[in-house]
């Protein structure tokens, strides 16, 4: 459960989250959506701890996502909206992720072909230099592999072709259970089968909120 109160996120003098509170318990899959500068990106990442709000709190299953950052995290699969800076090669990262969180390193070669990345030819090659696609499906397939409670996507596609694109939902769809998963997207119609709640934000506020 992810317990969102009286949120407020300023930077400078622009007030990204305007007292926010939501909710969202198991079984939530929520289309969170808006135009740009709305705040969704900071609503999340907020609830992923990567910043101190100003006042407000969070709390994931209880916790904070500040300190108690390790734990909360390895409950979260996350896709960001531009994919990190990485610069060890994909061999490196497999493994990395494998000890760290305790992936299985064949779920993420499963998840990989199934979003049709070829990892074998690629594995000395550093993430940092595959092109977006590649590194989107990666990710994806990283963080389906992990099989979290909760799974946030923050416009995961934008770099994705519609055929990967139809992949990734074929695998949300397949993967949907009683789990939490947040969905930024401007793509409501693709989503339509995987989500039941769905979301505006405008100018740092929830505007609306409603089961679909
Ligand atoms: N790290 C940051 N530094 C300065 N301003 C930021 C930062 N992150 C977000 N903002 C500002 O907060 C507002 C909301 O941004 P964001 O949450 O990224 O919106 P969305 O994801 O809905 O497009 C925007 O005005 C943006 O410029
Ligand atoms: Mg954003």
């Amino acid at each position: 459960m992810i317990e969102v109160s009286n949120l407020t996120k300023k930077f400078g003098s622009t007030i990204s989250l305007d007292s926010v509170s939501v909710s969202f318990k198991e079984g939530d899959h929520v289309a969170l959506m808006g135009p740009n500068g709305a705040g969704k990106t900071t609503l999340i990442r907020l609830i992923l701890g990567h910043y101190n709000p100003d006042s407000g709190k969070v709390l994931i299953d209880g916790l904070n996502p500040i300190k108690n950052r390790v734990e909360v995290l390895q409950h979260i699969s996350f896709v960001p909206q531009l994919p990190p800076p990485i610069k060890l090669s994909l061999d490196e990262l497999i493994n990395y992720v494998v000890v760290s969180s305790g992936v299985k390193k064949q779920d993420i070669y499963h998840y990989a072909k199934e979003m049709e990345l070829e990892l074998i030819p690629n594995l000395t090659k550093s993430f940092f230099k595959l092109s977006g696609g590649m590194k989107q499906k990666l990710l994806i397939a990283i963080s389906l592999a992990k099989k979290s409670g909760i799974t946030i996507y923050d416009e995961p596609t934008a770099n994705l072709d519609p055929k990967a694109r139809e992949n990734f939902y074929r695998l949300l769809q397949d993967g949907r259970t009683e789990k939490i998963s947040l969905f930024v997207t401007h793509r409501i119609d693709e989503l339509k089968k995987i989500i039941n709640r769905q979301i505006y934000m405008d100018l740092g506020k929830i505007v609306s909120d409603e089961q679909v």
